[in-house]
């Protein structure tokens, strides 16, 4: 037997063991991927790096599932010079498996700070920018978080006028009418849920009363808004066909 010593902790080792295994079979946690006891180790997922004094004194971190237990060996499977290398490793890992929620979950159990998964959104602010220029609910905003920026609501602001979406070029922004309510989401965070106002012509359940009260507001002197903007879009073309027809009627 041989012995060595796991975070201060003595431990009884087998000859030829890896770190790795001695560590396991003594209950001492070492994240890894691609160890398999029936395979040879390949060292390829670099996650189970532990620290240890090299030939020439210095602290360095090598992997678990490669070194060989050796008389009197301190390792370390927690210091901050294997969590840097610990977090770097599932960082390049998640490049290349964004998905993958072993990774991730994996990640959460040794306390990795790695980064989200993609969400699909490009960060172009179109949203945000229509939202607060030209529909001025400001109802979006981009925040940093310890992972990277992401766009979120600011609660009670939306009215519910699905501009956003239509100008999002990658979809995640959706618009859901079920009922009498309009559900406007980017991925799973809501950003407005909302009532929705029947047309005047059709009946049909087509926009939001805040919509409909915010374009009352805004555009309050054009003629146009008053008689018009509870009627849906189809109902108002049938309307404006209605009126050409009649004034061409009316020139013969
Ligand atoms: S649906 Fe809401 S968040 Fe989107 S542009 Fe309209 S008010 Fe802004
Ligand atoms: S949600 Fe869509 S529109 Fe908004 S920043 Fe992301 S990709 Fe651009
Ligand atoms: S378990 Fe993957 S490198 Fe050691």
């Amino acid at each position: 037997m041989i012995d060595i010593i796991i975070d201060d902790k003595k431990i009884c080792a087998r000859e030829n063991q890896t770190i790795l295994q001695a560590a396991k079979e003594n209950g001492i946690k070492i994240p890894h991927l691609c160890f398999h006891p029936a395979l040879k180790p390949s060292g390829s997922c670099k996650l189970c790096g532990v620290e240890v004094a090299s030939p020439t004194g210095k602290q360095v971190v090598m992997l678990s599932c490669i070194l060989k237990v050796k008389e009197n060996l301190k390792v370390k499977t927690n210091s901050e010079l294997v969590k840097a290398k610990r977090e770097k490793a599932f960082n390049k890992l998640l490049q290349m498996a964004p998905d993958s929620t072993r990774i991730r979950t994996l990640a959460k159990q040794f306390n990795v700070a790695v980064t989200p998964p993609p969400n699909g959104c490009i960060r172009c602010r179109l949203c945000i920018r229509v939202c607060n220029e030209i529909v001025k609910a400001k109802a979006l905003k981009m925040v940093k978080t310890q992972t990277g920026s992401r766009v979120v609501p600011n609660p009670g602001c939306c009215i519910g006028c699905g501009t956003c979406a239509n100008l999002c070029p990658t979809n995640i922004i959706k618009i859901v009418d079920q009922g009498s309510v309009r559900t406007v989401s980017i991925k799973q965070e809501i950003i407005g849920q909302l009532p929705l106002e029947r047309c005047e012509g059709c009946g049909n359940m087509f926009a939001t009363s805040n919509f409909l009260k915010h374009v009352e507001e805004v555009n309050l002197t054009h003629p146009d808004t008053k008689e018009h903007h509870k009627l849906c879009p189809s109902c108002i073309k049938l309307m404006s066909n209605r009126a050409i027809t009649e004034r061409e009627r009316i020139k013969k």
